[in-house]
């Protein structure tokens, strides 16, 4: 499989089967995060591996989806702004591009040792922080779910023409003017 076939496997998974996640499936899909790139080298990321019974409930209060239950595990992804580079010109602080990019590692690692994922952001971030303790400095910027997928088939990508997103030595601008 190349990388644009294993673009193309990812996709957002809502319907999990029962079937548990090998742990070492967990520790390869765990290492791949480690090994993302950030701003500095500043790795300023944390992730809570959610498995118990207990915890999975806790974090299924913070995103009460049917769907979103039926995953064996999460991975909450967690951003630190105080380790974070903070650009010296406008002072943008990097952290939630780099937990960003580690997180779109694990869904990537995920589908590459066949299994389901999804981003999820719209979650309750205050009672995430609460159950969880997560410190102030820190906070989650989204849960994977991660579980075999119970889906039957994967949902055609809609996405922008190319033509749209990218061009030569210029901004692209839309020159379909009906849009
Ligand atoms: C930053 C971000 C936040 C997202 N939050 C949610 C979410 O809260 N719930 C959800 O069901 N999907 C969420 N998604 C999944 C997107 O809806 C999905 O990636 C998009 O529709 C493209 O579909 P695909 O992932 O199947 O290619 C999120 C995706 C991203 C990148």
């Amino acid at each position: 499989m190349d990388f644009l076939q294993l673009t193309q496997l990812r996709h957002s998974v809502r319907h999990y089967a029962t079937r548990p996640v090998e742990p070492e499936k967990i520790d390869y899909i765990l290492e791949c995060a480690r090994l993302a790139p950030s701003a500095v080298n500043k790795q300023p990321w944390r992730f809570i591996l959610v498995r118990s019974e207990e915890a999975r409930a806790k974090v299924q209060r913070c995103y009460p989806r049917e769907w979103f239950a039926e995953a064996p595990l999460y991975i909450i992804i967690c951003a630190v702004e105080t380790e974070a580079w903070v650009r010296p010109c406008d002072s943008k602080n990097h952290a939630d591009i780099d937990a960003a990019i580690a997180t779109e590692h694990i869904c990537l690692a995920a589908a590459d040792r066949g299994l389901g994922s999804c981003w999820v952001c719209n979650f309750d971030k205050s009672m995430l922080q609460e159950l969880f303790q997560i410190p102030s400095g820190a906070h989650p910027v989204a849960i994977v779910p991660i579980g075999y997928p119970a889906e039957t088939e994967r949902p055609e990508p809609r996405r922008k023409p190319m033509e749209q997103l990218c061009c030569e030595d210029r901004f692209p601008v839309n020159t379909d003017e009906t849009k």
